[in-house]
């Protein structure tokens, strides 16, 4: 989390998650997280509301800042899965930090392939400006392991598992089969992600008066104002053992808001959610 620059931060990421499986590292309860990730002057990290709009069209210049954006995500996943380790894993038992060091890994291989495909592409991660969304997420749930599991990997990492099929067929049809190879690839990690997610936060809930589900929407409702905006992929997320049952409610609350609210009421909706 205290290396900014790209490649040393994929390094540092692999070293340290290879050091952990080879148990090299001290198992402490006295970790201090930084309250930001280092960061480098690129890419410019604008508020959500002020990012340009991307347009949708199969075009370069579109294919590339759809990219970008996807290999900003991965690059603070690399953060957002140590934070998890460093912050939360005394909490937990050992097998904890093996799951999350191993996810670190993994976001780190997410994100050098996504900045070797922009750089084929005659771009390179930091050109466009990028947003904070994820890490705001992380910072607005510092204090709370379950409700950084409910909202990193089971409400925005969960996110991705429902967009990337559209976004892996927008590059198939403009004949980017390498992106779309790619984010392939890595829609099946996230499965695996969301499916840890799941794991301990089910685990930390144990003992609790709440269900699983029903702790986890009071905690998206606490904690993400934005609402769940279908389509979900569901079979991705049963896959993830995230099953209908947690997300229902939320999806059939929400279903109701364009009939309730005039139509560009409906278009800022869709925004908070994605
Ligand atoms: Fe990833
Ligand atoms: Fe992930």
């Amino acid at each position: 989390m205290e290396t900014a620059e790209p490649t040393a931060k994929i390094k540092a990421a692999r070293k340290a998650a290879r050091d952990w499986r080879l148990g090299r590292l001290e198992w402490r309860f006295d970790v201090m997280m930084p309250d930001r990730p280092a960061r480098e002057g690129r890419p410019e990290l604008l508020p959500a509301n002020r990012m340009p709009r991307r347009g949708k069209g199969g075009n370069a210049a579109n294919r590339i800042a759809l990219l970008h954006a996807i290999a900003h995500i991965e690059y603070v996943a690399i953060d957002l899965a140590f934070d998890l380790v460093g912050r939360f894993g005394s909490l937990f038992p050992r097998a904890f930090a093996d799951d999350w060091m191993q996810v670190g890994a993994e976001e780190a291989m997410h994100f050098a392939l996504l900045k070797r495909r922009l750089r084929s592409s005659g771009s390179f991660y930091g050109a466009l400006p990028a947003h904070d969304g994820l890490w705001e997420a992380a910072e607005a749930t510092a204090h709370d392991a379950l409700a950084r599991l409910a909202i990193v990997p089971m409400v925005l990492e969960a996110r991705g598992l429902d967009v990337t099929p559209q976004m892996i067929a927008r590059f198939d049809a403009a004949g980017d089969v390498r992106s779309a190879r790619m984010l392939d690839r890595i829609l099946h990690d996230e499965v695996r992600h969301v499916s840890a997610g799941v794991r301990w936060f089910r685990q930390a809930c144990m003992g609790g008066s709440d269900s699983p589900q029903e702790a986890w929407r009071q905690l998206v409702a606490q904690h993400f104002g934005g609402s769940l905006k279908p389509p979900f992929n569901d079979s991705a997320r049963a896959a993830a053992g995230l099953t209908i049952d947690f997300y229902q409610a939320v999806a059939e609350s929400h279903a109701y808001l364009p009939q309730k609210f005039p139509s560009s009421r409906e278009g800022q909706f869709s925004k908070a959610a994605g």
